[in-house]
């Protein structure tokens, strides 16, 4: 890590004292309060909304559904195509929307709708015996749906060792801080929005393709973000309401989803099973791998979790197959969430390996440099950069790995048991091109505008510090604008790929102001300078497999009568290259690593079959890791600058930390206890 300035966050005062806005907290006149409507079977047809008591209320503006709704065109999902058809797909689709002049008037006219439905046959469990599981051509992110090298079932047959398991993991679901909000305006075919998103210009697309207008009258404000972790990458069924209702009523609407409406209004992490089967010779080198990920998707749409992903990159044998089915749910359509495919994936993946180590009564540190590909092994692509050994060698002899004892089940102190695991993790580059605006003034500062938005990862103050490095000047004299779709076409804060795709654009934008004003003998006119600059065509051509990598060392103890898992101590040593700025880089791979920890002990959104329901909708009952259950947490950076990545030279961090790390803890459980735990979360009555 070279970036040794780790400047502070430029809104953090602001948002601790609530001085930083929200896109809910606008203050626009004559705005109206918009309640969506959640359906109440999981599978059916609306034939009547009775809006008669809800309308009797003067405070009701409007209520809007299937028939008297604008239309809508198709974009991202079928879900964000609201009120455009009485059939419904899944518990929770939004059919229909009240309006009205105050927020209560607006919950209390919903609670008021009379909506009657024909109920058709639903299915909400995923069953790996279901006939009609489909096999996709593609993933999400583009992998192959199937991919096959070599001749996996006789390399398992003569394999000296093998093991052969199914991992599961639950549906999860994202829980931002600030749950899904908007005010939507419209002035004539210009649509203005206040939106809590993860990139204002995916938004104004999003919102754009929906309405049938381009992406440019759609002016979309993204001051301040409190999180998204994927559930804010696209325009969601939940915001589009509010489109809608601005549209119907011809006023400003807002609206913010309540926590229980985002398990249904917003997209989450489909569950996911891994059937792992690997192969080795008596040596640990591996002869064989196959995963074959179930997972489903909606009815109405096809999302694909890229779960086999990871393994396709991961170690070396000759006969490698990666199988996707999907089954189709009557629940809302999954999408991405905290390193879609990777998390779920390596869980399987990373704890076969530890199964395998057993097996083969080798250290599964020895096992995992023993298997160091050269090439990637799906593709054959050279490597643009690796250092997964690297990881797990620094992570070892920080962690004190060389003294562990493999036999599991034989420390205890008291009630305690005490155990260690490790596990790699692995994250793609991803990069996308845009459009950043670098200005010189008179007076010496200067001012630079990118479509970026801080979702919370501390973007601003990187890009900040970015533009104070590309053009050699204080800090002070630089002021960075983010969040408008205003400023042109711009990445996602999703797929790890923001501050590094922002990044990119805004250096083009300050190198280029730069020469110019040397060619003015470094005086500014007296109107001021002004260069745009466009990464779209400065990418990187798709020769090489390039990724993040990471090693993660996780210490439990595990009540021996209880069943409960602390974890002690989880170390990660991370490899991505350079960081634009040290602390905030820190706190991503932290904020990783506890994500992985709450969805190795805590996270699960748990299915009701017989209703086709997310039974623990809300905070009080879908667990996540606080800060009662984090002990010794420390991420390290690895030093390596030797990587064709970016153009900023940096790697992915966000979701890096994610991966891996629940295959840590449940390994972990495994040395402590003798229980291998394949099923996420890793609750008591799993262990005992
Ligand atoms: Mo992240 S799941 O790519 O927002």
């Amino acid at each position: 890590m070279s970036a040794g300035s780790g400047l502070p966050r430029l809104e953090g005062r602001d948002k601790v004292t609530g001085a930083a806005r929200y896109a809910y907290e606008y203050p626009i006149e004559d705005c109206l309060y918009v309640w969506p409507v959640g359906a109440t079977v999981a599978s059916g047809t609306v034939t009547e909304v009775d809006a008669t008591a809800a309308l009797a209320d003067p405070e009701v503006v409007a209520v809007v559904d299937h028939t008297n709704a604008p239309r809508l065109r198709p974009a991202v999902t079928a879900d964000e195509l609201v009120l455009q058809s009485p059939t419904v797909a899944y518990r929770g689709q939004v059919v229909a929307a009240v309006v009205a002049t105050t927020l209560e008037a607006a919950r209390e006219g919903a609670e008021q709708l009379l909506v009657r439905y024909v109920e058709h046959p639903h299915k909400a469990v995923l069953d790996p015996d279901d006939p009609d599981l489909e096999q996709p051509e593609t993933t999400n992110a583009g992998f192959p749906g199937t991919s096959v090298k070599g001749d996996v079932d006789a390399a398992l047959a003569a394999a000296d060792v093998a093991v052969d398991h199914i991992y599961t993991t639950p549906p999860e679901h994202n829980n931002p801080m600030e749950t899904v909000a908007i005010i939507a305006r419209w002035d004539g075919e210009r649509l203005l929005v206040h939106d809590s998103n993860q990139g204002p210009w995916a938004a104004a697309t999003g919102y754009g393709m929906l309405w049938g207008i381009p992406a440019d009258q759609v002016d979309v404000v993204t001051e301040h973000v409190g999180g998204g972790f994927g559930s804010k990458v696209w325009p969601t069924a939940g915001a589009v309401v509010a489109t809608v209702a601005a549209r119907v009523t011809g006023r400003p609407c807002k609206l913010m989803l309540t926590r229980q409406q985002m398990y249904t209004m917003a997209p989450a992490r489909t569950a996911t099973r891994s059937r792992i089967r690997l192969g080795a010779r008596r040596d640990g080198t591996l002869t064989a791998i196959d995963h074959d990920a179930l997972q489903y998707s909606s009815v109405i749409h096809e999302f694909v979790e890229q779960t086999g992903s990871a393994t396709r990159t991961m170690y070396a044998s000759d006969n490698l197959r990666i199988r996707h089915r999907l089954a189709r749910l009557n629940l809302p359509t999954p999408r991405v969430m905290r390193a879609p495919g990777k998390t779920p994936g390596m869980f399987a993946l990373e704890s076969a390996m530890d199964e395998l180590a057993y097996a083969l009564g080798m250290d599964p540190l020895a096992l995992r440099l023993r298997n160091e590909p050269p090439t990637e092994p799906a593709t054959g692509l050279p490597f643009g950069g690796r250092h997964l050994v690297d990881c797990l060698r620094a992570g070892a002899d920080k962690f004190g790995w060389a003294s562990r004892d493999p036999t599991p089940a034989v420390r205890r102190r008291g009630r305690w048991l005490f155990g260690t695991g490790l596990a790699s993790a692995v994250y793609p580059v991803y990069q996308q091109g845009g459009t950043a605006t670098a200005r010189a003034s008179p007076d010496g500062t200067f001012d630079v505008s990118v479509a970026a938005v801080d979702i919370g990862t501390g973007a601003r103050t990187a890009l900040w510090q970015a533009v104070a490095d590309a053009l050699g000047v204080p800090p002070s004299r630089v002021s960075v604008h983010i969040g408008r779709s205003a400023f042109g076409q711009s990445s996602l804060a999703g797929g790890s790929a923001g501050t590094a795709s922002w990044g990119g654009a805004v250096r083009k934008a300050c190198f280029e102001l730069g020469r110019r004003l040397a060619e003015h003998g470094g005086a500014v006119p007296v109107d001021g300078l002004e260069v745009t600059a466009d990464t779209a065509a400065d990418q990187l051509p798709p020769d090489h497999a390039r990724h993040s990598y990471g090693a993660h060392f996780c210490a439990v103890r595990v009540d021996a009568d209880t069943g409960q898992v602390r974890v002690d101590r989880l170390l990660g040593v991370f490899a991505h290259g350079h960081a634009l700025n040290a602390r905030t880089t820190h706190s991503q791979l932290l904020g990783g690593m506890v994500m992985g920890l709450s969805i190795a002990l805590c996270e699960q959104t748990i299915v009701d079959p017989r209703l086709g329901l997310f039974v623990n909708h809300d905070l009080a009952q879908y667990h996540i890791a606080t800060n009662a259950d984090i002990r010794g947490l420390e991420a390290h950076s690895l030093e390596h600058t030797d990587d064709d990545v970016t153009l900023v030279g940096g790697k992915g961090i966000g979701e890096l930390g994610i991966v891996g790390s629940a295959a840590a803890v449940a390994n972990a459980v495994f040395h402590a206890t003798g229980v291998r735990v394949r099923d996420l979360p890793i609750t008591v009555e799993r262990v005992r």
